[in-house]
């Protein structure tokens, strides 16, 4: 699952679609969690896609990710400002790749 205290235990190392990424990232086959208020593990997600169709808001954006082990698409945080914090996805989610904070 998800490391819930990703913001300690990791340093942001890039940014993507106006998110951060928490590395450490090894493209392809280590890339770290996308989001910070919508926090994607994309080395745990497996592409099952029921976030993307639970969401109400559409928070989730497939985005390719060739050569990774677990799955060559990842369900990417793309519009996490939009999160209402109904926490669908996080129990939707069969591998807790995802965490939400609502802070
Ligand atoms: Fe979407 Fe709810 Fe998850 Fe926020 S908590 S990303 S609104 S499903
Ligand atoms: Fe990935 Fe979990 Fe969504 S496996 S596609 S984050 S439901
Ligand atoms: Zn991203």
């Amino acid at each position: 699952a998800i490391d819930p205290n990703f913001e300690e235990s990791r340093e942001v190392v890039e940014e993507h679609e106006g998110h951060r990424v928490w590395g450490p990232v090894e493209e392809p086959e280590t890339l770290g969690i996308h989001g910070t208020h919508v926090a994607v593990d994309f080395d745990i997600c497996l592409e099952d896609g029921a976030c993307l169709e639970d969401c109400p808001v559409d928070v989730f954006e497939w985005v390719e990710t060739p050569g990774h082990p677990e799955s060559e698409r990842k369900a990417d945080p793309a519009n996490e400002s939009q999160c209402i914090d109904c926490m669908l996805c996080v129990d939707v989610c069969p591998v807790d790749a995802i965490d939400v904070d609502p802070g």
